[in-house]
């Protein structure tokens, strides 16, 4: 936990912890990762990709975006046939997969691109910038992109169309938890000062939980820790799937990450939580090294959105992982066409011990019966573990009838 490279980042926060006492983690992670001055996605420097510090799906194959506009065009049909079609991508890192899946809608259905708004919302100018330029021949083109850096900008029942994102609800500061003999107790971080040839450091500090919310959550997922498991708990994923639901009139909501299932997620076998730190491509011990240098994040909770979207408004279209989902869109075809290198490239996306099983796909629709979707199509063998554990489950739920037409 040393800090051994101070920067204007550390000092900040050793201030307000001097000032006001241990933070959360969640203000923590928020400062390190947002911090509008130094935070990690808020400053300029290579973060996803070959030169950054992570790989995401858009960067390792443009198959992925590709497939992704493929179906959003069978969402088109189903939401606005003839209409004007809204995409509203959250969280759009490099802008890699707004350029190939709107590619691919130019090349394979120019009418529906004509008919298309794209609406980014991206709260890091310095990946906005990034996206502008990914995107400029669109622009150029005259195709209706815009860009917004807070999703509050959105009215209500705003959106006819698809709401998509791809690792964004990992991305959210999340609060830390602990089991112990007392109780739950959540991790707070406070600072030890330098104290002679010991510099100073970020500590961890666990005392009962700033808000009651945190217990309360996890009792009504059914989920109790063992003593000594640390988890996360991802309050912001809440706030913004109620939010995504406000604003959807008629469409999907399309969400790619990883995680898990709740009773997944808090499995005694992740005793120590999923929170993980990455940098040059390398998973780090700690998040108090390289604040503000290194990325922070969480597995995500499915359960979490699935039962808050269903309290606003959103129903269960379906829930699968990246590997049934491109398959169900047909990526066995390109295959066969492809070099070797880029078969290599197309089969990380799939492959069941990596991003094929970790990445899973939860779609929920408003406004519409449950559309019919490829890359469903294989049903959902997920079926009904996003509600396994939760008292009064989801079982015999509305949306399950929709998953098993
Ligand atoms: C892990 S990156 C993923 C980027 C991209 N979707 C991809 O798959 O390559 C997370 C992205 O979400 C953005 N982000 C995080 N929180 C956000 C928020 N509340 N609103 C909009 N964008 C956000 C970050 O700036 C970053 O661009």
């Amino acid at each position: 936990m040393h800090s051994s490279h101070p920067s204007l980042l550390i000092q900040k926060l050793v201030t307000t912890i001097e000032r006001h006492g241990p933070i959360t983690f969640r203000d923590f992670m928020e400062a390190a990762l947002y911090d509008p001055e130094y935070g990690y996605y808020m400053t300029a420097g290579p973060r996803i990709g070959k030169e950054g510090d992570y790989f995401t799906s858009p960067d390792v194959h443009p198959i992925f975006g590709t497939l992704i506009g493929r179906q959003l065009a069978q969402v088109a049909e189903a939401v606005a046939p003839g209409g004007e079609f809204m995409v509203v991508e959250q969280g759009a890192g490099k802008g890699l997969l707004a350029r190939h899946l709107l590619d691919a809608c130019k090349r394979d259905a120019p009418q529906l691109l004509a008919r298309t708004r794209y609406i980014i919302v991206e709260r890091s100018p310095e990946m906005a910038q990034l996206q502008r330029g990914q995107l400029r021949s669109f622009l150029e083109d005259g195709i209706r992109i815009t860009w917004h850096a807070d999703l509050a900008v959105l009215p209500q029942n705003s959106l006819v169309g698809a709401f998509i994102s791809n690792e964004l609800v990992d991305a959210f500061p999340v609060h830390r938890v602990v089991r112990r003999p007392l109780g739950l107790r959540e991790i707070f971080v406070g600072w030890s000062p330098p104290d002679g040839e010991v510099e100073g450091r970020f500590i961890e500090i666990e005392a009962p939980p700033c808000e009651r919310r945190l217990e309360n959550h996890l009792s009504r997922l059914g989920i109790s820790l063992e003593i000594g498991q640390r988890a996360e708990v991802n309050f912001q994923a809440l706030d913004w799937i109620t939010h995504v639901a406000r604003i959807l009139k008629r469409g999907i909501v399309l969400t790619i990450d990883y995680g898990h299932t709740a009773s997944d997620l808090y499995a005694p076998m992740r005793r120590d939580g999923t929170l993980m730190c990455y940098t040059g491509h390398r998973a780090c011990e700690s998040p108090y090294e390289n604040v503000g240098r290194q990325d922070l994040t969480a597995h995500v909770n499915f359960t979490d959105l699935a039962l808050a979207g269903r309290e606003a408004g959103l129903e269960v279209t379906g829930f699968t992982n990246q590997l049934h989902f491109l398959m169900g869109l047909g990526i066995e075809a390109a295959f066969g066409s492809a070099a070797a290198q880029e078969c290599d490239a197309m089969r990380n996306l799939i492959r069941p011990d990596g991003m094929g099983t970790t990445y899973k796909v939860l779609v929920q629709h408003k406004g519409l019966p449950a559309p019919v979707l490829d890359g469903l199509r294989s049903r959902p063998f997920y079926h009904d573990a996003l509600y396994a554990g939760v008292p009064g489950g989801g079982k015999g739920e509305r949306e399950w009838e929709a998953v098993s037409r």
